[in-house]
Protein backbone atom coordinates (compact mmCIF):
# COMPACT_ATOMS: atom_id res chain seq x y z
CA UNK A 1 0.00 0.00 0.00
CA UNK A 2 1.48 3.74 -1.14
CA UNK A 3 3.09 5.26 2.09
CA UNK A 4 2.79 9.38 2.69
CA UNK A 5 4.29 11.53 4.80
CA UNK A 6 2.75 14.36 6.22
CA UNK A 7 4.60 17.27 7.70
CA UNK A 8 3.71 19.31 10.16
CA UNK A 9 3.96 23.31 10.28
CA UNK A 10 6.61 22.39 13.38
CA UNK A 11 8.56 19.77 10.91
CA UNK A 12 7.25 16.80 12.82
CA UNK A 13 6.79 13.88 10.08
CA UNK A 14 3.90 11.17 10.38
CA UNK A 15 4.34 8.27 7.73
CA UNK A 16 1.21 6.30 7.16
CA UNK A 17 -0.23 3.83 4.64
CA UNK A 18 -3.26 5.15 2.35
CA UNK A 19 -5.22 2.84 -0.17
CA UNK A 20 -4.76 3.83 -3.63
CA UNK A 21 -8.33 5.77 -4.75
CA UNK A 22 -8.36 7.39 -1.21
CA UNK A 23 -7.45 10.95 -0.93
CA UNK A 24 -4.48 12.58 0.31
CA UNK A 25 -6.98 13.89 3.14
CA UNK A 26 -8.75 10.95 3.99
CA UNK A 27 -5.20 9.63 5.16
CA UNK A 28 -4.98 12.65 7.09
CA UNK A 29 -8.42 12.16 8.66
CA UNK A 30 -8.26 8.05 8.63
CA UNK A 31 -4.74 8.61 10.89
CA UNK A 32 -5.94 11.56 12.93
CA UNK A 33 -3.10 13.79 11.81
CA UNK A 34 -3.83 17.07 12.66
CA UNK A 35 -3.59 20.02 10.49
CA UNK A 36 -6.21 18.49 7.70
CA UNK A 37 -9.76 19.65 8.75
CA UNK A 38 -11.86 18.58 5.35
CA UNK A 39 -14.52 20.26 6.84
CA UNK A 40 -16.78 19.66 3.31
CA UNK A 41 -15.53 16.06 3.29
CA UNK A 42 -13.63 16.39 -0.18
CA UNK A 43 -15.98 18.06 -2.34
CA UNK A 44 -13.89 20.80 -3.33
CA UNK A 45 -15.89 24.14 -1.36
CA UNK A 46 -13.81 24.75 1.88
CA UNK A 47 -10.11 24.70 1.52
CA UNK A 48 -9.28 23.08 4.99
CA UNK A 49 -7.48 20.27 3.50
CA UNK A 50 -5.03 23.11 2.16
CA UNK A 51 -1.47 21.04 2.29
CA UNK A 52 2.12 22.07 0.24
CA UNK A 53 3.13 19.83 -2.08
CA UNK A 54 7.12 20.08 -2.75
CA UNK A 55 9.55 19.08 -5.40
CA UNK A 56 9.72 16.36 -6.80
CA UNK A 57 6.45 15.50 -6.25
CA UNK A 58 4.10 18.30 -7.07
CA UNK A 59 5.47 17.57 -11.20
CA UNK A 60 4.19 13.77 -10.77
CA UNK A 61 0.59 15.29 -9.70
CA UNK A 62 -1.67 15.77 -11.96
CA UNK A 63 -2.36 19.64 -12.87
CA UNK A 64 -5.12 20.87 -9.98
CA UNK A 65 -8.38 21.41 -11.85
CA UNK A 66 -9.88 24.82 -12.37
CA UNK A 67 -12.45 24.52 -9.45
CA UNK A 68 -9.06 23.87 -6.84
CA UNK A 69 -7.16 26.59 -8.70
CA UNK A 70 -10.05 28.63 -7.46
CA UNK A 71 -10.48 27.56 -3.76
CA UNK A 72 -7.10 27.70 -3.29
CA UNK A 73 -6.87 31.38 -3.37
CA UNK A 74 -8.63 31.60 -0.03
CA UNK A 75 -6.28 29.35 1.83
CA UNK A 76 -4.29 30.80 4.21
CA UNK A 77 -0.35 31.00 3.53
CA UNK A 78 -0.99 30.04 -0.10
CA UNK A 79 2.26 29.11 -2.01
CA UNK A 80 3.09 27.98 -5.02
CA UNK A 81 3.33 24.37 -3.70
CA UNK A 82 -0.10 24.63 -2.46
CA UNK A 83 -2.76 22.05 -3.31
CA UNK A 84 -6.09 20.49 -1.90
CA UNK A 85 -4.93 17.53 -0.31
CA UNK A 86 -8.73 16.16 -1.15
CA UNK A 87 -7.94 16.57 -4.64
CA UNK A 88 -4.48 14.43 -4.86
CA UNK A 89 -6.11 10.93 -5.62
CA UNK A 90 -3.71 8.54 -4.33
CA UNK A 91 -2.07 5.85 -6.90
CA UNK A 92 0.97 3.29 -6.70
CA UNK A 93 3.03 5.95 -8.07
CA UNK A 94 2.56 8.19 -5.25
CA UNK A 95 4.29 5.78 -3.00
CA UNK A 96 6.61 7.75 -0.57
CA UNK A 97 4.45 11.06 -1.30
CA UNK A 98 5.93 14.08 1.31
CA UNK A 99 3.19 16.54 2.15
CA UNK A 100 3.47 19.72 4.53
CA UNK A 101 0.56 21.33 6.19
CA UNK A 102 -0.09 25.00 7.17
CA UNK A 103 -0.01 26.30 10.45
CA UNK A 104 -3.54 27.05 10.30
CA UNK A 105 -6.69 26.43 7.91
CA UNK A 106 -9.79 28.47 7.38
CA UNK A 107 -11.84 28.15 10.50
S1 LIG B 1 -12.06 18.98 2.11
FE1 LIG B 1 -13.07 20.78 1.49
S2 LIG B 1 -11.89 21.47 -0.17
FE2 LIG B 1 -10.87 19.68 0.45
Amino acid sequence: MPRVTYVSAAGARTTVDVPVGDSVMDGALDNNIPGIIGQCGGGCTCSTCHCYVEAPWRSRLPAAEVDELALLEYAIEWRPSSRLACQIRITEALDGLVVGLPERQLP
